[in-house]
């Protein structure tokens, strides 16, 4: 069995044990879909088929929590996660320009991500740091009073690690 196999069995089994768990309580599917999110990653059709036939919910019942609520994703994020903040204090700064910008230099739109799976832009709420109003984030990087033209370079540090 390949490394890629057994890591996934491993996830499978994760997420039996939560099913195993839930299954008998009270509406189970919101914190079974949640933890399958944090093992996987993203709820992906085949994690969604898994729970249909161990949980006894129709596939389509699970597609439509997963698609209604935000907080899932049904596609892997990419490995850095580019958050711009679009709060008051950002936006009046000028954060609309950065995600303009961002946009352009990697090719995406809001909740994308690059083909490579390096990138995925997302637009956020406040991040709690008005201060550096426009901030964005790269993971835990944080990145303040930007302008425009700071993005590319910031992008190009990341595309070359
Ligand atoms: S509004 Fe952007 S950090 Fe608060």
């Amino acid at each position: 069995m390949s490394a890629i196999d057994l890591e996934n069995q491993e996830k499978f089994q994760q997420l039996q044990k939560v099913i195993d768990e839930w299954k008998d309580k009270e509406g189970p599917l919101m914190p079974v879909l949640h933890s399958a999110q944090e093992i996987f990653g993203c709820l992906s059709l085949d994690v969604q088929k898994y729970i249909s036939k161990e949980m006894d919910i129709p596939v389509s019942d699970i597609y439509g929590v997963a698609t209604f609520y935000s907080q899932f994703t049904l596609k892997p994020k990419g490995k850095y996660r580019v958050g711009v903040c679009m709060g008051t204090a950002c936006y009046v700064k000028g954060s609309q320009a950065i995600l303009d910008e961002l946009k352009k230099v990697l090719d995406l739109k809001e909740g994308e991500t690059s083909e490579d799976g390096l990138f995925t832009l997302d637009a956020t709420r406040c991040l709690g740091a008005c201060g550096l109003a426009p901030i964005m984030m790269i993971n835990d990087d944080v990145y303040g009073r930007l302008k425009p033209e700071d993005i590319k370079g910031i992008i190009d540090k990341y595309r070359d690690k």
